[in-house]
């Protein structure tokens, strides 16, 4: 079963969210299982009223679990509101919001502690893609953000290009197979275990007309769709690409 996660980013009001599930869920009702909407946090409790197998994630939080932190959400006021995902050091929060590996390590950490199940992205410039670094760089992110992580069952991780996000300009489906066998070698190498599950998706210019090849590759376990998901009509083909 491979996934299909929508990243809302700063789009939709609370009504606009609303409309939308009204629109997809009858049409995706047998794959919701595979299906996962990260919105913006003001707007969870919209899922109260809708019923259903998807999975409610939360595009960001805090690590610490209560106190002096304005502005700031919990792990815990996520939990009351059936969220069961959240986003870890998406490229942007790292780059508008100057996110820091240390930073990401904690929140990933908390996560896990909360229970609530992270979905690590990371992903390479372009620069670091044209310097042959791709790799290095991935690698590294991988290290930093799993370095106090103890024995786990399972990890979600998102491989996103910073340079095939938003750009119309995807990675192909054979480097992001490629990046994703490494990255499951990676972690596993970090986290010294065999038997551990790790599920790599792609996330990066991702459209109705590539979702499909993606999804034929073998270590691609997964979408994770910006901009394409904001339509319901065309995340709905998309969550069926594959099937
Ligand atoms: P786009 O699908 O809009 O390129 O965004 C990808 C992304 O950042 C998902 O988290």
């Amino acid at each position: 079963m491979k996934l299909k996660f929508a990243n809302f980013k700063m789009n939709m009001t609370a009504s606009g969210l609303r409309s939308y599930l009204s629109a997809i869920l009858p049409e995706i009702k047998e794959y919701e299982k595979q299906v996962a909407f990260f919105t913006p946090c003001v707007n969870l409790f919209v899922f109260r009223d809708f019923e259903g197998e998807f999975g409610i994630g939360a595009q960001n939080f805090y690590f610490e679990e209560k106190g002096a932190f304005t502005g700031e959400v919990s792990l815990s006021m996520l939990k009351e509101l059936n969220v069961s995902l959240a986003l870890v050091g998406h490229s942007e929060r790292r780059q508008i919001f100057g996110e820091s590996n240390e930073l990401i390590g904690k929140k990933l950490s908390a996560a896990l502690k909360a229970g609530i199940e992270p979905v690590l992205c990371i992903g390479e410039s372009l620069e670091e893609r044209q310097a042959g670094v791709a790799f290095e760089v991935i690698k590294s992110q991988l290290r930093l953000a799993l370095g106090n992580v103890d024995k786990l069952k399972s990890l979600i991780i998102a491989y996103e290009p910073i340079w095939a996000i938003g750009s119309g300009n995807p990675a192909s489906p054979e480097d992001a197979e490629k990046m994703h066998g490494f990255i499951k070698e990676t972690v596993k190498s970090i986290l010294e275990s065999s038997e551990l599950s790790v599920k790599v998706l792609y996330g990066g210019s991702v459209n109705l007309e590539n979702a499909g090849e993606f999804l034929k590759m073998p270590n691609v376990d997964g979408l994770l769709v910006g901009g394409a998901s904001l339509d319901p009509a065309k995340f709905a083909k998309i969550v069926k690409a594959d099937c």
